[in-house]
């Protein structure tokens, strides 16, 4: 819409440029008279920004019927935090760098940040907002259609900033229902020897100090919870394809590829065991 009506705005104004340096003389005079400077100066730019104003301040309550899905969206350096909440504000569930959406249905991002302002902007979707130290910023937005859509930090937060990107998934809206479902429902344990090896070493190897596992004894909440870690997109906040051997390469070096964040390196596993601890990862979804 604004597209639209800035171009008839722009081919107006041009034609009458062209009009005024080209028109016949005596049919010309009349754009230099006060009143036309005065509709066109004044009186037609207040109607325009009121109606634009009047557009914009209504959008919220036109987004859609009913109670938005709710999801906290916390910015970390340099990863993005996220929480699916009820009705009534619990948690119902956690994740990290990736934000799954239901199409035709408001969403409500509650934003904030752990540390300095960043900033979230899901350009297909919505404008971008920042997570401003101290505030609760909201940001409504209603997904048309399913896809995936990428979103990146847009505000320079230190030495990873443009390395802090994300993907929001947008489902049909019953299979969002029953995405969100699943990721309650109670874990089953590793199927095979191959992952309970792995889930043993990431109990082991203290893992858990920093990260949470659904249904676990891991717990830690100072990293991306990683219950869902196999199941998504992308690895290290849309920065890698997500697959058991750029897991691999993550657990052994991560600020090789990420330089300054907090995931230290851990080359303590012989191939066999991070073969075992990647398989593991890659089976939590
Ligand atoms: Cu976070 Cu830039």
């Amino acid at each position: 819409m604004l597209f639209i009506g800035g171009a008839a705005i722009l081919l107006a104004v041009v034609g009458l440029a062209a009009w005024a340096v080209w028109g016949p003389q005596e049919r010309r005079g009349w754009l230099a008279g006060s009143s036309t400077v005065w509709a066109g100066g004044v009186l037609f730019p207040a109607i325009v920004l009121a109606a634009l104003l009047a557009y914009s301040v209504t959008l919220p309550a036109r987004s859609g019927a009913g109670p938005p899905v709710r999801i906290e969206v916390v910015g970390e350096r340099w990863w993005w935090r996220v929480r699916y909440l009820d009705d009534t504000g619990t948690v119902i569930h956690a994740s990290a760098n990736e934000l799954h959406l239901p199409a035709g249905r408001p969403v409500e991002l509650t934003l904030t940040t752990a540390d300095v302002i960043h900033s979230l902007w899901l350009p297909t979707l919505a404008g971008k907002l920042d997570m401003t130290p101290g505030h609760v910023n909201s940001l409504r937005l209603l997904p048309a259609q399913a896809g995936i859509f990428r979103g990146q930090c847009a505000e320079y937060c230190g030495g990873a900033h443009a390395l802090m990107a994300f993907y929001a998934q947008v489902h049909p809206a019953a299979e969002f229902d029953a995405w969100l479902a699943a990721r309650r429902q109670p874990r089953a344990e590793p199927g095979d020897v191959v992952l309970r090896r792995g889930y043993g070493l990431f109990q082991s190897s203290g893992c858990g100090a920093c990260h949470t596992v659904r249904g676990t004894p891991a717990n830690g909440e100072f990293g991306p919870d990683l219950s869902d870690v196999g199941g998504r997109l992308s690895l290290g906040a849309g920065i890698l394809p997500n697959n058991a051997d750029t897991l691999a390469g993550w657990i052994v070096d991560a600020r090789d590829i990420k330089p300054g964040i907090a995931m230290p390196p851990f080359p303590i596993f012989s191939g066999d065991e991070l073969h075992a601890l990647a398989a593991y990862l890659e089976s939590l979804k």
